[in-house]
């Protein structure tokens, strides 16, 4: 209905109290919630203060008890293990219960942290929402991540528990889990208390006496628990994502707001009605993987997919049509570096002909910046809305996109559309003040932000108000720079910290530094992203090396490459470092990664007056071209 977005964008601003409720009012409340917003505590607001609810119930028994129990809630599909399986309502429920009552047994109650360390098997859904119906708070570790920052999660959330699978599947190799636990644990300072250990049959794990249980021997004979009414307030989960240092930020969602959010938004932004198939293809170790594999189309009554391979490669490029024409998928959502990898592969998408897409209505994309290329190839072969929508971890569900539940709004391409209800969203310059349409500033959000986004950071209250609250009083400070244009559509241009997107993983370059700049030889270093065909982005390192150190640069360059691999791990696809004489730097010390960038990905630069020898930008531009890539040209 033309005007419906308007209608509803204006209302969640105007009554945003009376909006949020109407959408809480479609969940169960074991208490119904009747102060609705809280501003006092934390600029971001708390949502359904005094409500009490459980995020499982809602997710499962709710829709069990409504008559949908012998709907499919989850179907998972392998083409690594060569396997698909579908649990009911009822069966998810049933399985949920029972490793609940397992990990009660044991000792786990409300508010107890547990981490997940485990690959997209379905036992990691039932894990996450066992923690949920007991009011235990789950913390998922994604699969690509080193035992390094697995002991960094767990001792920031001093976790009870670990629960973990022996091993995740890669095409072409076997990643066992279970090695990198126990050197995450061996690392870690906290120890928990004990770790139910998943066993598949591609890889055995050894058990540690006394500490670890199998996941089979822990649900035999477990009795099933009940939900446990929880706060609104309460924390569901905390998720570490990439800051600017080593430390990363645990952002922390609670259950109120978060349910009611993306219960709203299935319908509403996806455009999807229970019963139906929804498909996020990322990772549960990721936002999107919280929010759109496992919570959202269960709060909703839909199905997921739960889908453990890649868009190429397992077996081919035309795996994601495969999944939608035999689960009959309604909506996809996938990272755009998944089209780019799916277009090489199959240009003309031949594996597309003769599948029967039928269902199929809406692919979304999001994680990075769609190129308007690949956004119009997709929509070239799909004939179908191909939606760019905009989000962070911390916001845990869209901030910009076009809803087509409320109303297709005009695609513009290189725009993800324009906020979703409950987003005020504003563009400002460095004296905070709003900048006209057009102009590109910092992109902010007008406190206070609507349910679902994060209340807090783990343990960590004083870095969120710094990072997130302070800089731009009055605003949530997204760190995103961009512009909105006469008729309202956003435009998300860059970062405005050292985070880079690779592959649709955000990643840290701060944190790579800080690896190499571990390494023996390594005086000083930059990391920056640079432009990749396929991944959007890559990280490329430059050493300086101490004075006196003569050995094979090739050498010292390969083991820092092997070195983030072992800290970080493989998902930071760190693969290129660099030896340069020196490192370009303003006056005052603080090195120039933002003209070094724009040199590698041959955009137009200009010299920064604060240079002293301008023949350093040559000496980076040749150490670029050494590994393959930069000629920038310089502005006259
Ligand atoms: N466990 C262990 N290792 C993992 C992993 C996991 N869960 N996920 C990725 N890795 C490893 C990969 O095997 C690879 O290792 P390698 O260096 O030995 O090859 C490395 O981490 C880098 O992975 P990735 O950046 O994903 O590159 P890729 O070449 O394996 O795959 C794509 C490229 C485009 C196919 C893949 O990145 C992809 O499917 N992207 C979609 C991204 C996505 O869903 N993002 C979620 C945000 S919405
Ligand atoms: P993450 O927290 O991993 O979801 O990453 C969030 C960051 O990814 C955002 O701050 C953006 O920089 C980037 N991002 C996510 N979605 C988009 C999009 N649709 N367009 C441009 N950038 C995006």
């Amino acid at each position: 209905m033309a005007g419906a977005y308007e209608t509803a964008f204006r209302r969640s601003l105007d009554e945003r109290e009376a909006f949020w409720a109407e959408a809480a009012a479609d969940l169960h409340w074991y208490k119904a919630p009747t102060q609705i917003l809280e501003t006092e505590s934390t600029p971001a607001g708390r949502w359904f203060v005094d409500g009490v609810t459980n995020t499982c119930f809602n997710a499962l028994d709710r829709h069990v008890e409504a008559g949908r129990g012998e709907q499919a809630a989850m179907i998972y599909d392998s083409p690594v293990t060569d396997t698909v399986r579908s649990f009911t309502y009822r069966e998810l429920r049933d399985a949920v219960a029972v490793f609940a009552g397992a990990l009660r047994s044991r000792g786990i109650g409300k508010g107890d942290r547990v981490v997940i360390y485990m690959p997209m098997i379905p036992e990691t859904a039932v894990a996450m929402l066992a923690c949920a119906r007991l009011g235990a708070v789950h913390s998922v570790v994604f699969g690509g991540f080193a035992s390094n920052e697995l002991a960094v999660r767990i001792d920031d959330s001093a976790c009870k528990a670990v629960i973990a699978a022996s091993c995740g599947i890669e095409p072409g190799r076997v990643v066992e889990y279970k090695p990198l636990l126990d050197g995450a644990i061996e690392l870690a300072e906290h120890k928990p208390e004990f770790c139910v250990v998943f066993q598949r049959p591609e890889c055995e794990a050894s058990m540690v006496e006394g500490r670890d249980v199998d996941w089979h021997e822990a649900v035999a004979g477990a009795e099933p628990a009940d939900c446990v009414p929880v706060s609104a307030l309460d924390p569901l989960y905390i998720l570490y994502t990439s800051g600017t240092t080593g430390q990363p930020k645990g952002v922390v969602r609670d259950n109120g707001g978060h349910m009611v959010v993306l219960h709203w938004t299935m319908k509403n932004v996806y455009g999807v009605e229970p019963g139906e198939v929804f498909w996020a293809a990322s990772d549960v170790g990721w936002v999107v993987g919280h929010s759109y594999i496992v919570y959202a189309p269960l709060l909703a009554g839909n199905t997921a997919i739960l889908f453990e391979g890649k868009p190429v490669g397992t077996p081919d490029a035309g795996v994601y049509w495969r999944i939608i024409e035999q689960h009959k998928v309604a909506a996809l959502f996938t990272a755009p570096t998944a089209f780019r990898a799916i277009r090489r592969d199959d240009p003309e998408a031949k594996l597309l002909e003769g599948r029967d897409l039928s269902h199929f209505r809406t692919l979304f994309l999001a994680g990075e910046r769609s190129d308007p290329d690949t956004l119009k190839w997709a929509e070239d072969i799909l004939d179908r809305p191909v939606i760019d929508h905009w989000w962070q971890t911390e916001t845990g569900w869209p901030m910009c996109a076009n809803c087509v539940g409320i109303e297709l709004l005009p695609v513009k391409h290189g725009s993800p559309t324009r906020p979703v209800p409950g987003w005020d969203l504003r563009v400002v310059d460095d004296e905070n003040n709003e900048v006209p349409a057009g102009t590109i500033g910092a992109l902010v959000v007008r406190t206070p932000m609507p349910p679902g986004s994060f209340p807090t950071l783990w343990n960590a209250h004083e870095r969120y108000l710094d990072t997130y609250f302070t800089e731009f009083p009055g605003y949530y400070k997204t760190a995103d720079a961009g512009y909105i244009d006469e008729e309202g559509y956003a435009y998300i241009m860059a970062r405005t910290d050292d985070i880079i997107n690779v592959a649709g993983h955000r990643l840290s370059t701060g944190a790579m530094e800080e690896v190499l700049a571990a390494h023996n030889d390594v005086a000083e270093c930059a990391v920056i992203g640079v432009a990749d065909q396929l991944k959007g982005q890559i990280p490329v390192g430059f050493l300086v090396l101490k004075a006196g150190v003569n050995r094979p640069l090739s050498e010292i360059e390969t083991e820092v490459v092997a070195l983030v691999r072992r800290r970080i791990g493989p998902v930071a696809a760190f693969k290129t470092a660099v030896v340069v004489e020196r490192l370009p730097k303003t006056r005052s010390g603080k090195i120039l990664r933002g003209t070094m960038q724009k040199v590698a990905d041959r955009e137009t630069w200009r010299m920064p007056a604060t240079i002293d020898d301008p023949e350093i930008m040559a000496e980076i531009e040749a150490a670029l071209k050494q590994v393959g890539y930069a000629g920038g040209a310089a502005a006259p």
